[in-house]
């Protein structure tokens, strides 16, 4: 069953629009340098993660595996990544533990991206099922340096087969921490994460968030086109398709960790916008997939065109490194600013540092 529904993922991912509202990148703005006086040429967008170098703040979202079409796919994605110098996480293993013959559908991104930084994923409902030794084997699958534990109860919420009893997940995510050797990601799926959850998961044990925020990939949606034959998963999948915290509030929201912003990012000026609003790394998931599909060329040139633009970002903005952009001035506007003052941010630091 969820072989089946992995496939059925991606297929309506691949096909359909199942994109939903704002990511609050919209609202973000720089302020144009007339005179940055630096050359684009020098400009160095290496970055810094979990104590490791990636070439550019990429980072190639956990989105696959469980299926024999999901092999090409993982490995396309892992290819770019091993080329690019960037990271990549894979689609929850669960699907591998129940069904040990699609191992091999992760295990490939270990295999084309050997010096990769690569990051496991399993669900937070399912660690309190599984015992210490089946979360090793997740992680030795990949020989991941990192373990992603999705937060995605929206998306149970509207799917037919979903696990919606959320109770237990913090204590189960700090026994983990306790014992796991490589440092736990906790990571939303479209919802984003909020000041609060990010307390919450810091104190458990989690080194570092994926905010996984609203704006691009809509999981109420996908699941929308997977419940046509039942009226209420239809009408819950309708209703909260724009549920969540938007990309732009949860990276600020979530920075009391190392933060990666995921969600709606489709091109430079938004990596650009979330480094500056404190993301460390930036995660793409959508519009990768798509293009692995038809194998990692593609993946290679999109990943290498978002850097371009994000370099063109830093020289109008006079920043040489991620750690200029990340003091750079920014202006918030619109429906953003004002949920931003209701939360309690501080607007006028972000305008005035440097
Ligand atoms: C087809 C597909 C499958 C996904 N499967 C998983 C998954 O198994 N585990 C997970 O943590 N996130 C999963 N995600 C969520 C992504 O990691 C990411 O958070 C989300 O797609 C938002 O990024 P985007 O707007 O760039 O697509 C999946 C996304 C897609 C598109």
């Amino acid at each position: 069953m969820i072989t089946n529904r992995k496939i059925e993922h991606l297929m309506v991912c691949a096909a359909e629009d199942v994109e939903s509202g704002k990511t609050g990148l919209e609202d973000v703005r720089f302020i144009h340098n007339a005179v940055p006086e630096i050359a684009k040429s020098k400009i160095d967008v290496t970055a810094e993660f979990l104590g490791r170098r990636f070439t550019a703040p990429i980072f190639i979202a956990g989105m696959t595996g469980g299926h024999r079409e999901a092999t090409a796919v993982n490995a396309a994605l892992s290819e770019a990544a091993e080329q690019l110098g960037i990271g990549i996480g894979v689609g929850s293993q669960r699907a591998a533990i129940e069904r040990p013959e699609q191992i091999e559908s992760f295990s490939i991104v270990r295999e084309r991206a050997p010096t990769a930084f690569v990051v496991a994923n399993i669900g937070a409902t399912q660690i309190k099922e599984y015992d210490l030794d089946i979360i090793e084997r997740i992680i030795e699958m990949v020989d991941a340096d990192a373990l992603a534990i999705h937060l995605n109860f929206l998306q149970e919420a509207v799917q037919p087969e979903g696990n919606t009893n959320a109770e237990g997940c913090l204590d189960a995510i700090k026994s983990l921490s306790e014992s796991l050797r490589v440092p736990i990601i906790a990571k939303e799926t479209g919802a984003g994460i909020s000041r609060e959850a990010a307390t919450l998961l810091k104190e458990a044990g989690a080194s570092a968030i994926d905010v996984g925020g609203a704006g691009g990939t809509s999981w109420a949606k996908v699941e929308t086109y997977r419940a046509q034959k039942d009226p209420l998963l239809e009408r819950l999948g309708e209703l909260y398709s724009n549920w969540g915290i938007p990309t732009a509030i949860s990276i600020l929201e979530s920075l009391t960790l190392p933060v990666i912003g995921t969600g709606g990012i489709r091109h430079g000026l938004h990596v650009a916008k979330a480094i500056a609003l404190g993301a460390s790394l930036c995660g793409i998931g959508l519009p990768l997939l798509k293009l692995a599909i038809k194998g990692p060329e593609d993946v290679i040139s999109e990943i290498t065109a978002i850097t371009e633009e994000l370099k063109v970002a830093m020289l109008l903005t006079g920043c040489r490194t991620l750690a200029d952009l990340k003091r750079c001035p920014l202006i918030i506007t619109g429906e953003t600013k004002e949920i931003l003052q209701q939360r309690g941010f501080d607007l006028t630091e972000l305008q005035t540092r440097r």
